[in-house]
């Protein structure tokens, strides 16, 4: 099977260029000069568009058991939705609870998604129990592909690891080459805060922000830095949301340490505001960390342009309002955290380029090529050239579109940017060469999608 994807501007992380995209079967055979092919078993006309690789979302939670519940997206779903959306593979966290094995937790993982992904996927894995037996299974994690581990220094008696254990978990790393990934919240001290605000009546959505403040972000992003140079280890700050954590991540960049941070579409766009929003609305806005003052925007998007933030990924963790979110109806600690996002990254960072934010290679590059370099995927996905996978999305600017619940493919009831009027739209998708959104219709399926056993971080000093 031969696609021509004729006439559109190709744009890599280096820039864009009028030209033909070649697919045959699986990969991308040819980027050639407008016009040099005209036979195909399929032809796409891009006049217009974009041509961009296929987008990665670097940290998704299918599936994701937390609070007694789970996260409201299947593997199936939740990479349906992101085929919508122009994004071709997830990186989804697989999550050991304390007692178990991190080998049994991968195994785990490969049972939920093996058979229903529609794009393809990969595997970091959650550390909750750091001991001599977890240690000893980084190893053979690293072995099979998987060589990033998340460690939190919030949510005590659940994922919580102490610095001892950080650090015991950053030596391995270093001595395998893998990435540590950090939730750089203050738990301890949040849960004090946590436990005053609920004392004191203080209940509702907006104080599970009010009791997360950024210095309490800022300082524990500061100390994983520490612990990563003690140690030598790589780190990567995820969802990053405030400006005092950018501050220590750009100090660190700044003497030349391994040391990268994501933020997320929900920091670029959302404000504390949202979680203040009238009756129990600001539950829908409950992730962690929180959702900031907006001046902290602005602060992100300049991270993003000067490469101290180098990805956007979604944490796409959603929980249904009506029935999940309502666990927390007057105790804002009960509230399952996470947002619904996989589905409208690459939209939402394209009003990035409308505003004039960051460039259009920049959109490119820190939604694709800068996390398949970041996780082992690069040149197969994260650029359009010759023996890349086709993982290709033809990208509309100048279409509209306005987001809803109506119309979304998450399997979930409410959209965070409910009503948000957006410039630009997914027109087609490819998915290793296979059509999977064309005419505004879904053509691909559950199963599609294959695990990618991933290389070691291509930034690597
Ligand atoms: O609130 C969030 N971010 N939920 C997902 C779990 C995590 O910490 O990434
Ligand atoms: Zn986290
Ligand atoms: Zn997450
Ligand atoms: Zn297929």
């Amino acid at each position: 099977m031969r696609t021509l994807i004729r006439g559109g501007t190709v744009v890599n992380s280096g820039g864009g260029f009028a030209a033909d995209v070649l697919v045959d079967g699986e990969t991308i055979a040819a980027v050639a000069a407008p016009g040099l092919f005209t036979e195909a078993d399929r032809v796409i006309d891009a006049a217009g568009k974009y041509v961009l690789p296929g987008g990665i979302d670097a940290h998704t939670h299918m599936e994701m058991p937390f609070g007694g519940t789970s996260s409201s997206d299947t593997f199936g779903t939740g990479t349906t939705a992101a085929a919508w959306g122009g994004t071709t593979t997830i990186i989804d966290f697989a999550v050991q609870a304390k007692g178990t094995s991190l080998l049994a937790t991968m195994d785990k993982w490969h049972e939920k998604a093996g058979g229903h992904c529609a794009v393809d996927y990969s595997f970091h894995m959650i550390v909750s129990d750091v001991n001599d037996t977890t240690l000893k299974e980084m190893e053979s994690c690293v072995a099979a592909g998987v060589n990033s581990f998340k460690m939190f220094m919030a949510y005590p008696g659940v994922f919580y690891a102490t610095d001892g254990e950080i650090l015991r978990a950053m030596q391995k790393a270093r001595e395998t080459g893998s990435m540590i990934m950090m939730h750089a919240e203050n738990g301890i001290a949040i849960d004090q805060l946590v436990a005053q605000a609920l004392a004191d009546g203080r209940t509702d959505p907006v104080h599970h922000g009010l009791t997360r403040p950024p210095e309490l972000e800022g300082e524990a992003t500061h100390r994983a830095i520490k612990l990563a140079a003690v140690t030598g280890a790589p780190l990567y700050i995820v969802h990053l949301s405030s400006r005092h954590a950018l501050e220590a991540v750009t100090a660190a960049r700044d003497t030349g340490q391994n040391v990268f941070a994501e933020t997320c579409p929900q920091y670029l766009f959302l404000s504390i505001e949202d979680m203040a929003r009238e009756g129990f609305e600001g539950a829908k806005f409950v992730c962690s960390p929180p959702l900031r003052p907006a001046d902290h925007q602005l602060d992100l998007w300049r991270g993003l342009r000067t490469n101290d933030l180098s990805v956007v990924s979604t944490d796409h963790c959603p929980f249904c309002f009506k029935d999940q979110k309502v666990l927390g109806l007057g105790d804002f600690s009960k509230i399952p955290n996470g947002m619904p996002g996989v589905e409208h990254r690459m939209d939402l960072l394209h009003q990035g380029v409308v505003r004039g934010e960051i460039s259009l290679s920049r959109w490119v590059e820190i939604s694709s090529t800068t996390p398949a370099r970041m996780f082992g995927l690069y040149p197969r996905k994260g650029v359009i050239a010759p023996g890349s996978d086709a993982d290709i999305v033809v990208y509309d600017p100048a279409a509209t579109q306005v987001l809803s619940a109506a119309t979304h493919h998450m399997n979930v009831d409410y959209s965070a940017y409910e009503g948000m009027e957006l410039v630009g739209k997914v027109d087609a998708v490819l998915s290793r060469g296979a059509l999977v959104i064309a005419d505004g219709a879904f053509h691909g399926h559950e199963g599609h999608g294959k695990f990618l056993e991933r290389d070691l971080c291509q930034y690597l000093r």
